[in-house]
């Protein structure tokens, strides 16, 4: 399972790559405000910014609507880094928009998947990944994990190259889940990543094994 972190905080982007476990970042543009980075070319920069942390896909979200936008958008942002994955939303131009990446090889993330129609619909249209939203399902009292394992089952039905990269994750039970029904890849924040680490089993083992250690090479 690849592990993405979703935000475009530098510090934290640093933070979980120093692990060594991280295996790229998604962005979207509520993320990108939250840090302040407004603007196009203060933008443009932060993906670049990113991409020098991180050896791994990241995306960027298009923000135009209309087939002949996310096309321009979409090309400029893969112009930036070969690492850069278009983002593309899942309406019937971001569809079209899929296709045409497809056909010229740019990377592409299908965001905002709520439905197992609309992940087979982005993976015969060509995405590389799609971006179920598990924890806003979960938030409407709908299980986001559902989504994921109806859309394994379609994708391993015949055989689709497309990832399926569980998103919207709040815990680390979710990466856990994720995990067991065979997403490909998750993004989630810092906090669930680092999450993984902890057992209060591990911290009084190594307590002891410490103190033992201390008594004995005093
Ligand atoms: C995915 O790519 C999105 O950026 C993200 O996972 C949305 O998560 P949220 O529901 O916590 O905003």
């Amino acid at each position: 399972m690849k592990f993405f972190i979703d935000t475009a905080n530098l510090d934290e982007i640093k933070e979980a790559n120093d692990l060594g476990v991280l295996d790229g970042v998604t962005t979207n543009p509520s993320l990108m405000a939250k840090e302040g980075i407004t603007g196009h070319d203060n933008i443009m920069q932060h993906y670049i910014d990113i991409c020098n942390i991180v050896d791994g896909d990241v995306s960027a979200e298009v923000i135009a609507t209309d087939f002949d936008g996310i096309v321009k958008e979409g090309e400029a942002l893969a112009a930036l880094h070969e690492n850069i994955v278009v983002k593309v939303p899942m309406i019937k131009d971001g569809v079209k928009a899929l296709k045409y990446f497809s056909e010229k090889d740019i990377k592409t993330n299908c965001t905002l998947i709520f439905s197992a129609g609309q992940a087979l619909l982005a993976a015969k249209a060509g995405a590389t990944y799609v971006s179920p939203f598990i924890g806003r399902l979960d938030d409407v009292s709908t299980d986001g994990l559902d989504l994921i394992d109806q859309i394994r089952t379609i994708y391993d039905n015949y055989l689709f190259d497309t990832e399926i990269l569980a998103a919207s994750v709040r815990h680390p039970m979710h990466i856990i889940q994720c995990a067991e029904i065979g997403a490909d890849v998750m993004t989630g924040p810092l906090k669930s990543i680092m999450a993984l680490l902890n057992h209060p089993l591990t911290d009084n083992g190594l307590a002891q094994f410490l103190a033992d250690y201390a008594k004995g090479n005093k």
